[in-house]
């Protein structure tokens, strides 16, 4: 590890004109400049370039509070330190092995005027972009404070493409929407969805990070933030005829936004840009930005591939609740789904539906429905967990809270106790419907502070955490690694929403936006795309291949992965089913091969501590041929490639199950192209 600090004006060209003051720090491979200015009138820029173009124009900075209430917008320099970083840290699971963290830094000392505040501003400028954040030291006469609103501005130079949902208090299962900046509509894109439990909006202008944008010249850059703690998720609100963008923290129930005390730091603000998509999708900057790990023992934690007992109740064969004499978690129907993850090698069975409270669980704004300790009287979890212990299979404990969030904060030390004692590793928790504290969002700071309170909360208890219908990540996962996932965007159950549903683009946007942040529970792994098997009224329908179900468990990296399909379905392609079961969910290195936003990812990725590399591709709803250059594979070996994909004659929305396989010997010279159906994908693995 190394930390320089540097003599301040070696590094930085500081140019002092009047009292202005401007600062200007290269990325370490001198692409990103960053300017930094602090004007005669005391306000305080930053502006972005890559190489020679502006990408971020001027963009202010600063604070409206609410008590006190003042603003902190214009300030007097005080210092500036600049430093340079540089380490090489091992997650505890993840894409890569090992990560570089290397970053110029530039720390401005400040004092707001007239209220005679300090504030620091620190910067980290990465090879692919930077970081910057607000530090509140401990001060004489300014201790406790509520922000009224952020005023970050992020102006961008061009109208660039732009890849966004509607910004949204409580939800972020949007479809994407891809047009110009200054083309944006949130709420008539909102208008059009009909299947969110619950919507918030916040404005027409109002869109969600990760923001993804591509330049008319090419660049690719995306807007988000790192290390979400005590603190408000952000949106943004766009000025579609400047192209600017300017912070909006969710509110709480009384319309503040924070609650703060010296010291404090904000979460970083990210930008991650460069000329090649890749890159993007390669970018480590927001995990660098987190905190290392707080779980000093982590040998508990374990990547994990998982049926779920789920599927029968969204496709209409089973129900959650008791009543009504179709109840999907009952003992002899669990012991069938932990027959099939044994016999396919999953590591673990989800059941939804096993506790009492669901006959009445949802739209009632109510405080008490779970206690997440009482099963159903036809489910015997003893008898189950015994069962899956001799089939050695872990079953995977389901916490929906239906959003009465004090209910399970006042539950859920019991309910972990009740895991340990019982032998439950990981939970799934969920947050359908109106939060209780009432008035709070699923955005708040009260609620991301509960969102990391149950990691924190689980990790004592050495238990994984999954949250659905969560806010959306920051790359806490470095920090708590029993964090494996979130949903937290709209999943591939949405297949089965009557209205929108999934587009075959979907799976090409995901990675650039709500990837950025952490991994998803996406649940992928459909197999029978026609949604009526069980009702047959039912018109909805997964829009995509069989081959590209199966390219997800690469393109969509998550340590946890789902098979979403139910096990009849899934058995009816045994050889399909065997990419499945051979995809690992935990990797040594990934290698981005080509992508672009909204139109095709291709991915390879090598199996932690094994020879063995997988391959997935995914397509929009244009067919399109793609060219594998083998060249990750290590020289002068040869192997054996299994490649599953399209059928000649496939087609997500004609024949959306025709899928071929076939077996070829791949060295590091071969280059292949492979041709993907419309809405379809190809998965390789190779050994
Ligand atoms: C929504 C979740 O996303 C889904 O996976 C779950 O089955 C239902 N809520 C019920 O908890
Ligand atoms: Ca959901």
């Amino acid at each position: 590890m190394k930390f320089t600090g540097l003599l301040l004006g070696l590094l930085l060209l500081s140019a002092e004109v009047f009292s202005q003051k401007a600062y200007h720090l290269a990325s370490p491979n001198a692409r990103v400049n960053l300017t930094v200015n602090v004007s005669n009138e005391g306000k305080l820029t930053y502006a972005l370039n890559l190489a020679q173009t502006s990408v971020v124009k001027p963009s202010s900075l600063g604070f409206k509070l609410q008590k006190p209430a003042i603003s902190l917008t214009n300030f007097t320099l005080i210092s500036a330190d600049s430093s340079e970083f540089s380490e090489t840290w091992n997650p505890v699971w993840g894409e890569v092995k090992s990560i570089e963290n290397h970053y110029k830094q530039l720390k401005l000392r400040l004092k707001a005027i007239p209220a005679n505040v300090l504030i620091d501003v620190v910067f980290r400028i990465f090879n692919d972009g930077i970081g910057f954040r607000y530090e509140f030291p401990e001060q004489e006469g300014f201790k406790h404070f509520i922000v009224a609103d952020e005023l970050t501005q992020f102006n961008l130079a061009t109208n660039n493409k732009t890849f966004w949902i509607p910004g949204d208090y409580d939800t972020n299962e949007y479809l994407y929407n891809t047009t110009l900046f200054s083309e944006i509509h949130a709420l008539a894109a909102a208008k059009k969805e009909k299947d969110i439990a619950l919507q918030s909006l916040i404005a027409d202008n109002a869109i969600q990070t990760p923001l993804m944008m591509k330049t008319p010249q090419g660049i690719y850059l995306n807007i988000h933030e790192a290390a979400l703690v005590n603190y408000p998720v952000m949106h943004l609100m766009a000025n579609t005829k400047t192209f600017g963008l300017t912070s909006h923290l969710t509110p709480d129930a009384v319309g503040n936004k924070a609650y703060l005390q010296t010291p404090f730091n904000t979460p970083w603000r990210t930008i991650v840009l460069s000329n090649k998509a890749e890159d993007i999708l390669a970018s480590k900057l927001i995990l660098n930005l987190n905190e290392p790990s707080k779980i000093e023992k982590t040998d508990w934690i374990k990547p994990q591939k998982f049926i779920g007992m789920w599927w029968e109740m969204h496709v209409g064969k089973a129900t959650w609740e008791k009543v009504g004499g179709k109840h999907g978690a009952n003992t002899e129907n669990v012991k069938k789904y932990i027959d099939f993850a044994s016999e396919h090698g999953f590591d673990g069975v989800l059941v939804e539906g096993w506790n009492e409270g669901w006959e009445d669980w949802f739209g009632n704004w109510k405080e008490e429905v779970f206690d997440f300790v009482t099963p159903y009287s036809d489910y015997d979890v003893d008898a189950l967990l015994a069962y899956a212990k001799k089939k050695n299979v872990k079953l995977i404990m389901h916490h929906e809270t239906s959003g009465s969030v004090t209910n399970y904060e006042r539950r859920m030390d019991k309910a972990f106790q009740f895991m340990k004692n019982k032998g439950f590793e990981t939970a799934k928790t969920g947050y359908v419907g109106r939060i209780i504290p009432r008035g709070e969002h699923h955005d708040s700071q009260w609620m991301v502070n509960h969102f990391n309170r149950v990691a924190a909360k689980a990790a004592e208890y050495q238990i994984m955490i999954e949250a659905h219908e969560s806010s959306r990540p920051t790359g806490l996962h470095r920090t708590y690694p029993n964090w494996l996932a979130n949903e937290a965007a709209r999943g591939n159950e949405f297949n089965n929403a009557p209205t929108l549903g999934l587009v075959p683009e979907h799976e090409t946007i995901l990675p650039f936006t709500r990837l950025m942040g952490g991994p998803m529970d996406y649940t992928p792994g459909f197999f029978k795309m026609h949604l009526n098997q069980f009702i047959p009224s039912r018109t909805t329908r997964v829009r995509t291949t069989l081959a590209k179900q199966l390219a997800l468990y690469v393109t969509m990296y998550s340590p946890l992965q789902m098979v979403g399909d139910l096990p009849e379905n899934l058995k009816v392609y045994p050889d399909a089913l065997q990419f499945i079961k051979d995809v690992p969910v935990d990797w040594d290195d990934t290698k981005i091969l080509s992508a672009e936003p909204g139109e095709f990812i291709m991915i390879a990725r090598k199996q932690k501590g094994q020879n063995q590399w997988f391959v997935g591709a995914v397509s929009d709803e244009n067919s399109r041929e793609l060219l594998v250059n083998f060249d990750f594979l290590p020289a002068g070996k040869t192997y054996t490639a299994t490649i599953y994909q399209d059928a000649s004659n496939a087609d997500w929305e004609k024949n959306p199950e025709a899928y071929q396989i076939q077996k070829v010997s791949v060295d590091s010279q071969t280059k292949r192209t492979i041709k993907i159906a419309k809405g379809g994908g190809f998965a390789i693995s190779i050994k």
